[in-house]
């Protein structure tokens, strides 16, 4: 393993109340900081040695690392660190880009009373969440539930495949720019409630845009901006 994560098992130790929450958020940051490289593998025992526990915490923390999506399980190598890269961000950005405003459009004459409160619910639900991956699912939930009354299935399981992969770089994103553009989601269910299309959508592509540059400089500061 790294030097740099030796380093964070030391710093970090006390703060730890079980020894999974310990090797669970260490090894959290450190993938998320890029101390530890994409493509790592992060072998058992060589981690039950670096954080001086046995093999049960590691072997958890490392199924929960999996639930985040920042650790891949491959056969024959075990654990290891996802690949993740600018050229996969902007890939799917690009993506979002072309679909999310098109189906918006369309679901916002036929969105309901229960859909706003419920999108309300779940904006109040981001304000009050703090682990990553439930951000990840109530943000996805959020845009989902202003683009579900489009009326065109393909579309919309199009559109939530590639939030769920979305989902991957939101925990970089979150590392990098710490809000989840909680006055863009805000903004844009306003405007939806007005069925003011026009502003929606214009809203809605700068909470993308915002959310693109925001991730584009984070690989720029964090590994030289190599795709
Ligand atoms: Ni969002």
């Amino acid at each position: 393993m790294t030097a740099a994560l030796s380093e964070l098992v030391q710093s970090a130790a006390p703060r730890f109340r079980t020894a999974t929450e310990f090797v669970e958020a260490t090894l959290r940051e450190a993938i998320l900081s890029g101390a530890i490289a994409p493509g790592t593998p992060l072998r058992q025992e060589e981690l039950a040695a670096t954080f001086k526990v046995s093999r049960m915490p590691i072997r958890e923390a490392l199924r929960q690392l999996e639930a985040q999506a920042l650790v891949d399980f491959e056969p024959h190598r075990g654990a290891v660190v996802v690949q993740i890269t600018l050229l996969d961000a902007m890939d799917n950005y690009a993506i979002r880009a072309a679909l999310e405003p098109q189906a918006l459009r369309h679901s916002i004459p036929h969105l309901s009373e229960t859909d706003f409160d419920l999108a309300e619910e779940l904006l109040a639900e981001i304000d009050q969440e703090t682990d990553p991956g439930r951000m990840g699912e109530l943000n996805r939930r959020f845009h989902m539930t202003l683009y579900a009354q489009a009326g065109l299935p393909r579309l919309i399981a199009l559109t939530e495949q590639h939030l769920a992969t979305a989902d991957r770089h939101l925990r970089f994103h979150l590392a990098a720019v710490g809000d989840m553009g909680q006055d863009e989601h805000r903004e844009l269910l306003s405007a939806c409630r007005d069925r003011d299309v026009e502003r929606a959508v214009a809203t809605l592509s700068r909470h993308h845009n915002r959310a693109r540059e925001a991730m584009s400089a984070y690989f720029a500061s964090r590994d030289g901006g190599k795709a």
